[in-house]
């Protein structure tokens, strides 16, 4: 009998360290990344250019339901592709960081985007990360991880990866950021941040990163014996 291929749900707020733990997970196994963020990050960017502002649902609603937004892994990463136009970096923009919280509100978009979340995912053999994947877009997932981090531990990655890409910041400017992401992300009232009831915490705070990808990985090898066992 062949193995069934799991669904890995990874939940939690920003900076956590959900982006390179989903990615070095789907490698491990060899499972299809997709990064949730990207894409209504890619989805806030065609908005912006349109020149429409975040909170005119209904217009933004037809944008969300007729763009094709494609991730494709290349390189060890993922590309991320806007009807067809590679905005991989375009949409790490502090432009596009801002205005995506307020994106990311709206109904008509959410549902345009768990239809595609769960499109992609139906079949498993995936690792989905974001905010809402073990609680609205797959509630049945396999293997659901919630992952947390001190909000300086937080402030401290994304320092880093700022840094590595030439930019200096200070670290209580950024802790206080997080804070305002996390306040939005979890009192929406659209799908908000929250733990699913069965979802296992992962406090990564200390953690380093291969330690957080062997705990999800052992986390799936453990469901595939359980099934294989059933
Ligand atoms: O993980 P990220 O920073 O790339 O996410 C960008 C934004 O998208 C963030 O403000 C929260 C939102 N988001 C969401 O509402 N639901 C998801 N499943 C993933 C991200």
């Amino acid at each position: 009998m062949s193995r069934k291929k799991l669904i890995i749900a990874i939940d939690g707020p920003a900076a956590s360290g959900k982006s390179t733990t989903a990615k070095l997970v789907a490698q491990r196994l060899g499972y299809l990344h997709i990064d949730t963020g990207a894409m209504y990050r890619a989805l806030t960017l065609k908005i912006l250019r349109s020149g429409l502002d975040g909170f005119y649902s209904k217009k933004i609603g037809a944008i969300a339901e007729t763009t094709r937004i494609e991730l494709v892994p290349a390189n060890g990463s993922l590309k991320v592709l806007l009807d067809g136009e590679d905005v991989t970096e375009q949409i790490r923009s502090p432009e596009v960081t801002i205005a995506v919280s307020s994106v990311s509100t709206l109904r008509d978009v959410r549902q345009a985007m768990v239809r595609e979340q769960r499109r992609l995912g139906k079949d498993g053999g995936v690792v989905l990360e974001g905010r809402d994947l073990g609680t609205v877009v797959f509630p049945d997932a396999d293997v659901k991880i919630f992952m947390v981090a001190s909000i300086e531990a937080r402030a401290r990655r994304r320092q880093q990866e700022l840094l590595e890409k030439g930019i200096r910041t200070d670290l209580e400017t950024l802790m206080n950021e997080i804070r305002e992401r996390d306040e939005k992300d979890s009192s929406r009232d659209e799908s908000p941040l929250r733990k699913a009831d069965d979802a296992i915490v992962l406090d990564t705070s200390d953690l380093t990163i291969d330690e957080q990808v062997e705990f999800v990985v052992r986390k799936a090898q453990e469901k595939l014996a359980e099934q294989d066992n059933a």
